[in-house]
């Protein structure tokens, strides 16, 4: 939620800052704002997206090379021109960026109001850089030290950059809970929420840790804790190119997201599947492996696309290697008083690597000893760092706010992972164990056949374009995949859509039906694909409309069905990888024919880093 960038070096400031503010987007799309010191301190700030920014200051002066901008996700104040960042201290001395949630705010506005300080906005924000200039007026504090001492004082999440007109050549940067990155090249920096913004200029890359602030002059970099010690970066390399945050001649994100999955899928697998030798190996799993072979149990915790990409991992773990899983919401989790113990494994997921609500979830399972597990796809992130072992997924830069390539990765691991514990407990015989490495490998050529139903898919999302409701149906591993496809119409079209078990629907969903409804199947010739069947008959016999997800030349379902998509025979287990294809592609279709922004829908953000 919210990006942050900011640029110190030989180069003008704005155009970098305003090309990462445009990376940044899928992050948070409410408002947009500059800061550029050059003698002056100059903010320029604009409700709307960073083009309507872009607009904004065509005619204003943005020389200067420090500078810093932000893209926003509106939590505290309505998104308007006065709460855009960056927001100014009472003299316009300093200025700040941030992205994450000040919790004490309103006690510290109650006493800065007090010492008659006016505030301009309704931000959590506002209130820290009028903090850090109180300390700075009132003691014998320089802006670092002030800085420091403003952070100590405040409860909550940030990624913050701060800049001071009195010091014209110095870019604070700290961090608690929400991202920083620090790009390091020749004689600049950058400072960034990820590292799209900063590729293009260097590898070189250092992550702050939480506490962590980064000061920045001269050409010089120290970092330091909020308690006062200096610490050493660990500068990195990124592994990330150019190519994968461009659009590469695809109308969206999305979509080539969408067609990268083939590649993707692929990724997640490469060398981790030795299918002579009969080994599957997650080099990330490590020592724990023991762990996994002994819990008692494994509770999943994830949120959004990468939640249902869980609900798939249970089905696989209990299947395959006979553990018993629980799937958990983060946010809930976090909240209830569950009971962990040192012999439960939890699996985290997480795209981004930054949900607030995962973080918080890992936490407190961590604090009762069980053994955590990340599943991320974002390199260096806060998730991976915070868990005792994992994988990444390898599906490249996801940009789309809506998840695709990256649910397919993450269900591809933990078909991985699941094959990898039942091989080792012996829960699964070699034929079987065989058989199914053979066919996962084989899945990107088969999603690479279910894109060729691009165009029919495309012509059979005119017809439901003026559509104000969906049904999607699944049972078994076909489940998660209705929710997933439930959920991608929904963000990105705004049709109301819900996901339902198949046998589930005669227990309410039902009411709805009729000739309005579409109601889209997965009915590939799998265990349930009988049950399946007299599902569809029960929506056929109240006039609804199907849209069946079948197994290629499957004839029983194209005769009752109004509209079928094929797909390859497969294993139930590796099902999800292919069904969820084409329901990706029918929701991308349907919200472009609707005019929706499918790569930043209302709303939404990609990187969730507030509760
Ligand atoms: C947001 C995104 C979703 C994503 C969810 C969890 O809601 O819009 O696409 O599934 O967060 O994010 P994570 O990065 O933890 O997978």
């Amino acid at each position: 939620m919210c990006g942050i960038v900011a640029y110190i070096g030989q180069r003008e400031a704005f155009p970098v800052i305003i090309k990462g503010l445009h990376r940044l987007e899928y992050r948070g799309y409410d408002s947009a704002g500059v800061a550029i010191l050059n003698g002056e301190l100059n903010v320029y700030k604009k409700a709307g997206k960073v083009s309507d920014l872009e607009a904004f200051v065509k005619e204003k002066n943005t020389s200067g090379t420090i500078g810093m901008g932000h893209t926003r996700w509106a939590t505290h104040g309505e998104p308007n021109d006065r709460n855009a960042h960056p927001h100014f201290s009472e003299t316009k001395n300093f200025a700040i960026i941030h992205n994450g949630i000040i919790e004490n705010y309103a006690a510290i506005k109650q006493e800065l109001t007090q010492r008659g300080h006016k505030f301009q906005s309704d931000t959590d924000t506002e209130v820290l850089v009028h903090l850090i200039e109180e300390i700075h007026n009132n003691g014998k504090f320089d802006f670092d030290e002030s800085v420091r001492l403003a952070l100590n004082e405040v409860v909550g999440a940030y990624a913050i950059v701060i800049l001071s007109k009195k010091d014209p050549n110095k870019l604070i940067a700290a961090r608690k809970g929400s991202p920083i990155v620090l790009g390091i090249g020749k004689d600049e920096f950058f400072v960034a929420s990820d590292a799209t913004p900063i590729v293009e200029y260097t590898k070189n890359v250092a992550y702050l840790n939480d506490g962590e602030m980064a000061i920045i002059s001269d050409g010089e970099l120290t970092v330091k804790t909020i308690g006062n010690e200096i610490t050493i970066p660990y500068i990195q390399e990124l592994e990330m190119n150019l190519e994968a945050i461009e659009k590469g001649g695809y109308d969206h994100f999305m979509l080539k997201e969408i067609y990268e999955q083939p590649r993707s899928i692929a990724d997640s697998m490469r060398g981790r599947i030795d299918s002579k030798g009969l080994r599957v190996r997650l080099g990330g799993l490590g020592e724990y492996e023991n762990k996994f072979l002994n819990a008692k149990r494994v509770i999943i915790v994830g949120c959004g696309t990468s939640w249902h990409a869980g609900l798939v991992g249970e089905y696989l773990i209990e299947d395959l290697a006979r553990m018993p899983v629980e799937v958990e919401y983060g946010s809930e989790f976090r909240y209830r008083n569950p009971v962990i113990t040192e012999e439960d494994v939890v699996i985290a997921i997480s795209q981004s690597g930054e949900t607030a609500d995962t973080l918080a979830a890992i936490e407190l399972a961590k604090s009762k000893g069980a053994t955590i597990f990340g599943i991320c796809n974002v390199v260096g992130s806060s998730i991976p760092r915070a868990t005792h072992a994992g994988s990444y997924t390898h599906a490249g830069p996801e940009i789309g706010v809506a998840s695709t390539k990256a649910f397919t990765a993450q269900v591809t691991v933990l078909t991985l992972l699941a094959l990898q514990i039942a091989n080792r407990k012996g829960t699964i015989t070699a034929s079987r164990f065989q058989s199914l490495l053979n066919e996962l490998e084989s899945i990107p050529e088969k999603v690479e056949k279910v894109l060729k139903a691009n165009d029919a898919i495309k012509k059979l999302s005119e017809k439901f374009v003026k559509a104000r409701n969906f049904l999607y149906l699944g049972r078994g591993y076909g489940f998660p995949v209705a929710l997933e496809g439930a959920l991608k119409l929904k963000e990105i079209s705004y049709i109301h859509a819900e996901g339902y078990p198949a046998a589930e629907m005669k227990h309410g969903p039902i009411a709805l039906i009729d000739e309005e409804m579409p109601v889209v199947v997965i009915a590939t010739r799998n265990a349930s694909y009988e049950k399946v069947v007299s599902n569809i008959q029960e929506v056929k016999a109240r006039k609804g409309v199907i849209i069946a997800i079948v197994t290629e030349g499957d004839t029983t379902v194209k005769n009752m069905a109004d509209y079928v998509i094929e797909i390859p025979e497969c294993d139930d287990i590796l099902l999800p990888l292919l069904s969820v294809i084409p329901l990706q592609l029918l929701a991308y279709h349907i919200a472009v024919m609707r005019n929706c922004n499918v790569d930043q829908p209302r709303n939404l953000a990609k990187s969730v880093t507030v509760e």
